[in-house]
């Protein structure tokens, strides 16, 4: 077997968030206290999880972080964009996640984490409203501002790497368009200031690949999920991930719905409700905002129960999905999913879960390995779309030849795979 060559986590490495809301500042909260012994990183594998490797007898258990290199949260430094002004320590007060005992320890950290100015139009999210914004010609202007703002973090703070990742709002739905089918065409909508083709977001991710950085996609945004973005990740030799993060309700529907496939028991119908009260909940009451995040969320259930496969158990199956603005709960998310499912002869049953979850302590995890693992890929001399990061996504990017996997087991073994092969050992098929 030949040996991947991977290159050393030498060096700082630059973490630059789009967004610093109650995600990002959770996240950067968290990953400051657990570099201080002041917390732990609960839920991230990169710093907890063991995996098994080689084979029969001589099969080990070994922390993730020795089986490849990554990046030492020592080496970790933030930065972000946002519209509004505010550092990451006013940040992380008006998300009110987190307690004041849990902020206070690394104030003056977060207090030097100061947002530069955003890509923002406001027909993107129609809701907010922000000062923070740069000002430029047209929409690749403002990308090469952002390329700049990387080159000068890069410089500044003395980073060896740099990946960036979306924690910031979730925009409009767009539809796929000629202009997302070619580099070429892309760019020349850029240049032309095509606004109704062209996100933000676009903006930002366009920037990172042309900067070598990796880009993660944490909000369903159409983005960085087109060919001519996986075409210019390849030719950049960038490793790209998306889209949103796969925490609470979705992530419990990808281990149910496998469950109901393995018993061959069968789906009439699926209704999932959300109350969340938090800025986040505020974009998402938008009904352009919501579509974006109702595409990501229903893609789930079809691809693991296929009705074509089998129609006597999945053929159309009602699946709703609801997400309700409650300002009284803020970031505690209450998750509500009904199943109706049936058994043995076509007799009818329930099951009901309620998931009282805290959104942002269920993202912050998944930001710090996803960053960790896109950097360590860069090292690795991967690019384009990984898919073994499918783990950590709601619908995970696939080229049009593949179908994305959503089965949580699976794709934890693709990802425990993709980690053997990176330390070394081989990828194999054994249940652990
Ligand atoms: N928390 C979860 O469980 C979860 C799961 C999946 C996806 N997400 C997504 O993560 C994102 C962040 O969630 P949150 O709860 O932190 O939201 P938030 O509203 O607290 O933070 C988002 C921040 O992004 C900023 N922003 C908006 N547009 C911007 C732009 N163009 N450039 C820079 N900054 C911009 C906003 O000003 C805000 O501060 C959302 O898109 C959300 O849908 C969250």
């Amino acid at each position: 077997m030949e040996r991947i060559d991977v290159k050393p986590a030498n060096g700082k490495l630059g973490v630059l968030c789009v967004g610093l809301g109650a995600v990002t500042s959770t996240f950067m909260v968290g990953t400051l206290m657990a570099r201080k012994g002041l917390a732990q990183p609960i839920g991230s594998l990169s710093q907890l999880a063991k995996i098994r490797v080689g084979k029969g007898s001589h099969k080990e258990y070994k922390k993730i972080k020795d089986v490849v290199s990554l990046a030492s949260l020592d080496d970790i430094v933030f930065g972000a964009w946002d519209i509004f002004e505010d550092n990451a320590y006013e940040s992380a007060l008006h998300a009110e996640v987190l307690k004041f005992k849990d902020i206070e320890p690394v104030k003056d950290e977060l207090m030097a984490i100061k947002p530069m100015k955003a890509v923002f139009d406001h027909n993107y999210v129609k809701k907010l409203s922000g000062t923070n914004v740069k000002e430029g010609k047209n929409r690749w202007d403002l990308m090469e501002q952002v390329r700049a703002d990387i080159r000068n973090f890069k410089a500044e703070n003395g980073c060896d790497r740099i990946v960036v990742i979306w924690a910031a709002s979730t925009e409009i739905y767009v539809p796929m368009a000629d202009e997302h089918k070619s580099l070429a065409s892309l760019e020349k909508a850029m240049k032309e200031d095509n606004r109704a083709v062209i996100s933000p977001s676009m903006c930002y991710a366009y920037a990172a690949i042309a900067e070598g950085c990796p880009f993660i996609m944490g909000a369903p945004n159409l983005c960085v999920d087109i060919p001519a973005m996986w075409e210019f990740s390849k030719k950049n030799n960038v490793p790209i991930a998306g889209k949103d993060f796969k925490t609470g309700q979705t992530m419990m529907k990808t281990v149910l719905a496998p469950a109901l496939k393995t018993r061959m028991l069968g789906l009439r119908g699926w209704f999932s409700t959300n109350i969340l009260g938090n800025r986040d909940g505020e974009v998402l009451d938008d009904p352009d905002n919501f579509k974006t995040k109702e595409v990501s969320k229903l893609s789930v259930i079809e691809t693991i129960l296929d009705g074509e496969e089998y129609p006597e158990l999945y053929k159309d199956i009602y699946h709703k999905v609801r997400i309700n603005y409650y300002p009284p709960r803020n970031d505690d998310k209450e998750g509500w999913d009904n199943l109706d499912i049936f058994g043995w002869m076509g007799y009818p049953m329930q099951i009901k879960v309620d998931f009282l979850c805290k959104d942002s302590i269920l993202a912050a995890p998944l930001l710090l390995d996803l960053v960790l693992f896109s950097d360590l890929a860069k090292r690795a001399g991967m690019s384009g779309i990984q898919t073994w990061l499918s783990f950590y996504l709601k619908s995970p990017m696939h080229d049009f030849e593949h179908k994305p996997i959503h089965d949580l087991s699976e794709q934890f073994a693709m990802l425990k795979n993709k980690l053997r092969e990176l330390g070394g050992y081989e990828a194999d098929q054994e249940i652990d």
